[in-house]
C-alpha cells in the first residue's frame, strides 16, 4: 500500500481543482439552461481545455423534500431534473458539482443535508454528481469547537464515501473552528475565510476578524465581503498546510466582475493560483470582457497553480509602513514558493497606495531552504521569467468572444479552433508533463536575472503583483523536490 498521510483517499484533487461556479455573479438565479450554455462556452472559449471542468451549481436549486425525505429539485428552473444535467455535462468532458449545507437550511434558506446526509448523498450519487460544495449555515448549534464542526462535516464524507461513487468533497465552513487541523482528513479543499468580494483591499465590517486578533472576543463570525487581501491575511499563517487532495479554498474568483482594475485582477488570479486554491470562475461567462478572458487563460499563472510539486507558496516579507488609503488600507508582501523544474516563484504584491520600488533578496527567497542565506539556491544566479509576459491579446480576446456569440455552432467552432492556434491545451497535453518538457507557454518570458547572492529589484505599479518564475542558470541545480509524496 502507498503510504500516505491522507485520511481522505478518493485520489481527487491531485492539484487544486478549476472550474466555475454561478454564486459571485448570479446568486440564486440558477437554471439547467444556465449551466448548459455555460457549459458549451467553457467549452467554446479554449477554458475547459484549459483545466476548467467543473460546472457548479450553487445554492437555490432545491424544492423542499418528498414524503420518504428525499430532497426535491425546483422543477421550474430544472425541468428535465439532475441527472439530464449531469449528462448534458459528462457528454461535453465536463464535470458536475452541486451544493448544499451542513444545517438545516442553506444559507439562501433552502433546503439543507443535515440529518439527511445518507439520502441527500444517495441522491447526488444516482444523478451523477461529481463534486459537493458543503456550506455551514443553519448548523443548529452543532459547530464551536473544531469537534463539533468535524463531527458534522464528516458526516456527510462519510455517506459521500458509501455510495461507492468519488465525489470531490469541498467544505465551505468559512474557515470555523479552526478547520485548517482536521481537514485534510476528511476533505479536497477547504475556506478559510467569510465570502470573498469584488475588493482588493477595502475592510468592511460583515468581514469580520480583519485587523484584529482572531481570538478577540468580537470576532464571532467569519462574515462576508471579504477583500483579496484580507483572505490573503487570513491565510498566511498556515498557508503551506495544502497540498495534493487537500487545499486551501480562497474562495471562488471575482476576475470579470467588474469591480477591481486588470493589475488587481491579475493580482487575485496569480496569488490564487501560487497559493494552491481552487481556481473557480465566478463570473459570468456569458458577458466576459476581453481583459478576463485573457487573465484567465494565461497557462504559465494556471501552470503554477496546477503545478505537480504541489507547494502552496508562502508569504515570506510583510512591510505595513507604506502609504495607505483612505480606509487605512495598505501594505506590501513578497510571497514565494518552489515550482517543477527547480524553479522558484517569486511574488511582489504592492497593496500600498502608491507605486513603490521593491526589492526581494535571494535570502528571504530561499529563507526556507536554509537560514541567514546559507540555502545553496543564494549562490546560483536565476533567470526572471514574467509569467504575464505572454498573456493574449485583448484583440484575440475580443474576437474569440464575439465568435464563441455567433448562432452557427459548427462553423465558429472550426473559427474557434482556428482562433486559438496553438493556446496552451491541457487536455493535449497535461500541466505535468508540459512542465516536464519545459514548454515555453508555461514559462514566461525572460526579462531579468539575479545576480549569485544578489537580489530582484523592481519597480510595482500600486495595487498590482509581479508574477515571476526564476529560474536557475546553473547546471544542476540542487533537487530539492523531485516529486509529490503522492504521485499524481
Ligand atoms: C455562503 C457561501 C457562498 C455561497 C452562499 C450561498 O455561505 O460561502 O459561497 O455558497 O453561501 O447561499
Amino acid at each position: 500500500m502507498a503510504s500516505t498521510c491522507l485520511g481522505l483517499d478518493n485520489r481527487l484533487a491531485r492539484t487544486p481543482q478549476m472550474g466555475w461556479n454561478n454564486w459571485n455573479s448570479l446568486g440564486c438565479d440558477v437554471s439547467q439552461q444556465l449551466l448548459v450554455d455555460t457549459a458549451d462556452l467553457l467549452i467554446r472559449l479554449g477554458l475547459r481545455d484549459l483545466g476548467y471542468e467543473y460546472v457548479l451549481l450553487d445554492d437555490c436549486w432545491s424544492d423542499g423534500r418528498d414524503e420518504n425525505g428525499r430532497i426535491k429539485v425546483d422543477t421550474r428552473r430544472f425541468p428535465q431534473g439532475m441527472k439530464w444535467v449531469a449528462e448534458q455535462l459528462h457528454n461535453a468532458g465536463l464535470l458536475y458539482g452541486m451544493y448544499s449545507s451542513a444545517g438545516h437550511l442553506t444559507c439562501a434558506r433552502y433546503e439543507g443535508s443535515l440529518d439527511y446526509e445518507k439520502a441527500d448523498a444517495e441522491s447526488w450519487a444516482s444523478w451523477g454528481v461529481d463534486y459537493l460544495k458543503y456550506d455551514n449555515c443553519y448548523s443548529a448549534g452543532r459547530h464551536g469547537s473544531p469537534e463539533a464542526s468535524f463531527n458534522r462535516y464528516k458526516t456527510m464524507g462519510d455517506a459521500l464515501k458509501a455510495t461507492g461513487r468519488n465525489i470531490l468533497y469541498s467544505l465551505c465552513n468559512w474557515g470555523e473552528d479552526y478547520v485548517h487541523y482536521w481537514d485534510t482528513s476528511i476533505a479536497n479543499s477547504w475556506r478559510i475565510s467569510g465570502d470573498i468580494y469584488d475588493s482588493f483591499t477595502r475592510p468592511d465590517a460583515l468581514c469580520s476578524c480583519t485587523e484584529v486578533d482572531p481570538a478577540s472576543p468580537w470576532c464571532v463570525a467569519p462574515g462576508s465581503r471579504c477583500s483579496v487581501l484580507t483572505i490573503l491575511n487570513r491565510v498566511a499563517p498556515y498557508a503551506d498546510r495544502g497540498q495534493p487532495g487537500g487545499w486551501h479554498d480562497l474562495d471562488m474568483l471575482e476576475v470579470g466582475n467588474g469591480g477591481m482594475t486588470d493589475e488587481e485582477y491579475k493580482a487575485h488570479f496569480a496569488l490564487w493560483a501560487a497559493l494552491k486554491s481552487p481556481l473557480i470562475i465566478g463570473a459570468d461567462i456569458r458577458h466576459l470582457s476581453p481583459s478576463a478572458l485573457t487573465i484567465l487563460n494565461n497557462p504559465a499563472i494556471i501552470a503554477i497553480n496546477q503545478d505537480p510539486v504541489g507547494r502552496p507558496a508562502t508569504r515570506i516579507w510583510q512591510d505595513v509602513n507604506v502609504p495607505k488609503d483612505r480606509f487605512g488600507v495598505g501594505e506590501i508582501q513578497i510571497w514565494s514558493g518552489p515550482l517543477s523544474g527547480d524553479d522558484q516563484l517569486l511574488i511582489l504584491l504592492n497593496a500600498a497606495d502608491k507605486d513603490l520600488t521593491m526589492v526581494a533578496e535571494l535570502e528571504d527567497i530561499f529563507a526556507h531552504d536554509g537560514p541567514g542565506g546559507s540555502a545553496p539556491q543564494n549562490a546560483e544566479a536565476w533567470d526572471v521569467h514574467d509569467l504575464w509576459s505572454s498573456r493574449m491579446t485583448d484583440s484575440s480576446a475580443a474576437q474569440i468572444l464575439q465568435i464563441a456569440d455567433q448562432a452557427n455552432e459548427s462553423q465558429s467552432a472550426e473559427k474557434l479552433s482556428g482562433l486559438l492556434g496553438d493556446w496552451y491545451n491541457a487536455t493535449i497535453l497535461s500541466y505535468k508533463e508540459g512542465l516536464k518538457n519545459r514548454d515555453p507557454r508555461l514559462l514566461g518570458q525572460k526579462v531579468s536575472e539575479i545576480k549569485s547572492y544578489g537580489a530582484l529589484k523592481v519597480k510595482v505599479p500600486r495595487h498590482s503583483a509581479k508574477v515571476y518564475r526564476l529560474i536557475s542558470q546553473a547546471e544542476n541545480p540542487s533537487r530539492r523536490y523531485k516529486t509529490t509524496k503522492d504521485e499524481l
